[in-house]
């Protein structure tokens, strides 16, 4: 691929390169010039996940960036991710190649909102989804993924409050599992997640009435599918609440031909990749984030040879955020991934 080759950015990222076996190879190259390792969350373009060396759930690539004797990362996903990783690898080089790739669900709660609602429960416990700013992190006791977030609550005092942010729908899935009546929910939501609606499941599961139903926690739709299975109307061992990395290790071992998937369309890469002989539909494939798929061929390539956006945090709010962190990546089983 030629040096020269150029890009424009836009508001909706870079764009001008196409993902050409030449620019995979480039890629590579300029990621071992400069000692970086590539990881690329689920929900990336196809292209970005097949180019980086690992892709996976937000536990298991928060756990390869703390392992990684790499001396940069470069975290292909949106802001909080690459900044998690920096907060555990405060000496690395940590890039991302668009900072604009932001998340709706992140910017739900602000540190002094959190301030606030802890005022008004002292002595409760603050549990944080890893989709948070820095800043909120550092107000945490505990953060958690999708993945464990179950178990992060379980390794709580049954007697301690707990204040459970930012996402409700995922609250209210870890509220059901632990049947906790002491877990207070803030009312913030992914909006991707969250457009994935009842209704729409409880049509496409009628017209396939043999597909199992993969559900992401975050999603508007988690309840009615439990509702679905209540009610009989889907067979409740096909409904199955699930992190993107645990989605790929269901999809090894269902016995189901079919299956809807409620989550971000970019994880039916990883599904059909890890088990080509199931057909995997989307329950609505308008849902699309557009910070993950800001991470363009055009923005890696830019990363790798500019050496940006670097990600940086305040050495005080990242001491401060650290052991939320830490305590995250040590409970639960291997995110998908690892
Ligand atoms: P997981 O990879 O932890 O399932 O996270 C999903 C997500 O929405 C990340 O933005
Ligand atoms: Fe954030 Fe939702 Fe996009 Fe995930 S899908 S990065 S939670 S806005």
């Amino acid at each position: 691929m030629a040096a020269t080759a150029t890009w424009e950015r836009t508001d909706a990222g870079y764009t001008g390169v196409e993902p050409t076996a030449d620019w995979a190879r480039e890629v590579r190259r300029l990621a071992d010039e400069r000692d970086a390792v590539l990881l690329a969350h689920n929900y990336q373009l196809p292209e970005i996940q097949d180019v980086a060396h690992h892709t996976g759930d937000s536990l298991a690539l928060s756990r390869i960036a703390a392992n990684s004797s790499a001396s940069t990362i470069v975290f292909c996903g949106v802001h909080f991710m690459a900044e998690t990783a920096k907060i555990l690898g405060p000496e690395k080089t940590v890039l991302i190649p668009d900072a604009r790739a932001g998340c709706s669900l992140a910017d739900s709660i602000t540190a002094d909102e959190l301030r606030a609602w802890k005022a008004e429960h002292p002595g409760a416990v603050v549990v944080s989804y890893v989709n948070t700013t820095a800043e909120v992190k550092a107000e945490t006791d505990i953060c958690c993924t999708s993945s464990n977030a179950v178990d992060v609550v379980r390794s709580i005092p049954a007697d301690r409050d707990v204040l459970f942010c930012p996402d409700q729908f995922l609250g209210a899935h870890v509220k059901r599992e632990t049947g906790r009546e002491n877990l207070h929910i803030w009312a913030g939501e992914c909006h991707v997640h969250a457009g994935i609606n009842g209704p729409e499941l409880a049509d496409r599961a009628a017209a396939n009435p043999d597909a199992d139903l993969f559900i992401h926690p975050e999603c508007g739709c988690a309840t009615s599918a439990l509702y679905l299975a209540g009610e009989g109307i889907v067979a409740k061992e096909r409904v199955k609440i699930l992190s993107t990395g645990d989605m790929l290790t269901a999809a090894k071992e269902t016995g189901a031909r079919s299956v809807l998937v409620a989550t971000e369309v970019g994880m039916l890469h990883q599904l059909r990749r890890a088990a080509p002989e199931i057909d995997f539909r989307a329950v609505n494939d308008r849902a699309s984030c557009r910070y993950m798929k800001m991470i363009t061929p055009a923005a890696l390539l830019r990363c790798l040879r500019e050496g940006a956006d670097e990600v940086h945090v305040p050495a005080d709010v990242a001491d401060r955020a650290r052991a939320s962190v830490e305590r995250m990546i040590a409970i639960g089983k291997p995110g998908g991934g690892e």
